[in-house]
């Protein structure tokens, strides 16, 4: 049977500009090109659990300008549910983002409609339950995120958080988290510890399980039952990370639902993003199940 996966989160319209080198503050830069590439943390998540093989219901907004439609379309195409996609009056969410020549980028979001997700009505606590796992990020104000996890634990459903955008961390949503999957900035913002290894002990305390990815360097994932792994990331040239970091857990929480030990269901995620970041934008470089399968069969 397949996964299935909630997710409640953002959706914003990517304004990606291509440069050599990102402009510091004051400075103007000539661009390469400019792209509008559909993203948002919560429908990228959705887009990939949806292209690696879950069934997919997502609950958010996008607003009634130009962008909304396209947001909508994104999701849809990929096969999600978007019956619980609210159409609210106003701008969508846009993310203004640098991409740089190494393939990094820098993101400005203006949250547009995904401001007005602020809790959760009876249809989206009823699309919740009999889901494997909801997938919850940190671009719809905190309430929301707080009243899905409150839902998903009611209902006996896994929660799994990025922790991103970093900022404060409301420690009662905190408390119903069963797998955060933080950047090494964000673990590093969260437990005040630059060493991953710390700042994951540090996360356990918090946490049941945790992975904290770092990048090139792979990640790290550790459980509090004593379990602890590292997994290498696959040496490709990125062209571009914008992301990267949802499609691992979209990938990620996929193999979890279908029933993947922790060290296969990461090597699963770590292939998927890997595969991400050798193409342009968001919600267009996920992998299909089907490419992350002949990938993680290549030695
Ligand atoms: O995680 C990448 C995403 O962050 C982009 O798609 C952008 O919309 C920002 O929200
Ligand atoms: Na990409």
């Amino acid at each position: 049977m397949s996964a299935r996966i909630a997710v409640v989160g953002s959706t914003n319209m990517d304004l990606v500009a291509y440069v050599g080198v990102a402009p510091r503050l004051g400075e103007t830069v000539t661009g390469r090109e400019f792209r509008t590439v559909p993203g948002g943390k919560g429908a990228n998540q959705a887009v990939a659990a949806a292209r690696a093989g879950a069934e997919v219901v997502f609950v958010g907004a996008v607003g009634n300008d130009p962008f909304g439609p396209e947001l909508r379309r994104t999701l849809a195409d990929a096969g999600c549910d978007v019956s619980r996609l609210r159409t609210v009056a106003g701008p969508s969410g846009i993310a203004h983002i640098v991409v740089d020549d190494e393939g990094g980028n820098s993101i400005i979001v203006v949250p547009g409609a995904n401001a007005g997700v602020t809790g959760l009505d009876d249809a989206d606590r009823a699309a919740l339950a009999g889901c494997d796992a909801v997938l919850l990020q940190l671009e719809l104000p905190v309430s929301a995120a707080a009243a899905a996890a409150e839902a998903a634990r009611a209902a006996g459903v896994a929660t799994v958080l990025t922790p991103a955008p970093a900022g404060e961390l409301d420690p009662a949503l905190l408390d119903l988290v069963d797998l955060l999957v933080p950047n090494e900035h964000e673990a590093a913002a969260l437990t005040g510890a630059d060493d991953p290894e710390h700042a994951l002990d540090a996360l356990l305390e918090r946490v049941p399980e945790a992975v904290i990815t770092l990048g090139g360097a792979g990640c790290l994932y550790g459980a509090r039952s004593g379990a602890r792994t590292r997994v290498p990331a696959r040496s490709v040239s990125a062209v571009d990370s914008t992301g990267a970091g949802d499609t691992f857990v979209g990938a990620l929480s996929v193999a979890r639902a279908e029933g993947a030990g922790p060290e296969a269901a990461l090597r699963f995620a770590t292939t998927a993003a890997a595969l991400a970041v050798q193409r342009v934008g968001a919600s267009t470089s996920m992998p299909s199940r089907a490419e992350i399968d002949v990938e993680l069969a290549k030695p």
